[in-house]
């Protein structure tokens, strides 16, 4: 662990209470409620030197702690994005900070455009695993040995099953699929898209794969559910566009916030 990462963690520890965090939740393009219904503490990303300036509307750059159905959570209500700053390892600061603070586990949560006519703007679906398109990766550059992280079952498969039985008991359809990330900040083209469905995607966007990766070499366990705001480029008539994003966000939103805090009652009960 970094030393800035410690000195943070001390930071927020002396702001939010010393009490270890279980668990870490980063917040999509439209999905920020869930850090409003956390009883607790919250940080602008501002006043945390070195965290990202994650400027993207929609997002709310802020980092809450507190309690959520009884586990102690800590809520990242910003990303930053590899298309912001160009750097892919712009989250590592807030997941060493996240690490530091005690959790041992992330749920990373997204928007993104649907390859799958039976997944439809929406629905939700559980990572399963990721295509990383983009060809980029955020530990380039890292020195250790520990740069060489396993990315087989990366998408942890005690908390996929949690999940989901927390989506069936809350009657909710969880679709579980493999997950695209394409840069960005412009959308794919339906060239792209073929290609992308083709080489095994069911759903892409921009953000996410990273956030993953980085958990990993953490050693955090990680689960991650897109919100489906479109149909990919080509795949319906429909324009897409980050305003479509963020109005369409909030019907998956409410579905998704239910479908966490069963997850979080049972890590309790
Ligand atoms: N592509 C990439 N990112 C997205 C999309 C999409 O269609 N929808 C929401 N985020």
């Amino acid at each position: 662990m970094t030393t800035k990462a410690e000195e943070l963690a001390g930071l927020i520890r002396d702001r939010a209470g010393a009490a270890p965090v279980a668990l870490g939740l980063v917040l999509g393009s439209g999905l920020g409620h869930l850090a409003e219904e956390v009883d607790g503490v919250a940080i602008d990303y501002a006043d945390l030197p070195g965290f990202p300036h994650a400027g993207v509307s929609g997002h709310n750059p802020k980092l809450v702690i507190g309690e959520l159905e009884g586990v102690r959570v800590a809520v990242f209500g910003g990303r930053a994005h590899y298309y912001e700053s160009g750097r892919g390892d712009a989250m590592r600061l807030p997941l060493e900070v996240l690490k530091a603070l005690g959790a041992g586990a992330l749920i990373v949560t997204n928007a993104a455009g649907s390859m799958r006519a039976d997944i439809p703007p929406g629905d939700l679906m559980l990572l399963r695993d990721h295509i990383n398109f983009s060809g980029l990766n955020p530990l380039i550059g890292e020195p250790t040995d520990a740069r060489f992280v396993p990315m087989k079952d990366a998408y942890d498969p005690e908390m996929r099953a949690s999940l989901t039985a927390a989506a069936e008991a809350e009657g909710i359809a969880l679709r579980h699929g493999v997950y695209a990330w394409y840069s960005g900040p412009s959308f794919e083209t339906p060239a792209e898209i073929r290609a992308i469905r083709t080489l095994g995607g069911d759903a892409v966007g921009m953000s996410t794969v990273p956030e993953v990766i980085l958990a990993r070499f953490l050693g955090l366990r990680v689960a991650a559910i897109s919100t489906v705001t479109n149909m990919a480029a080509g795949l319906s008539d429909e324009a897409i566009s980050h305003e479509h994003t963020k109005a369409m966000a909030p019907l998956g939103a409410a579905k998704l916030e239910r479908i966490v805090r069963r997850y979080l009652r049972g890590l309790v009960g």
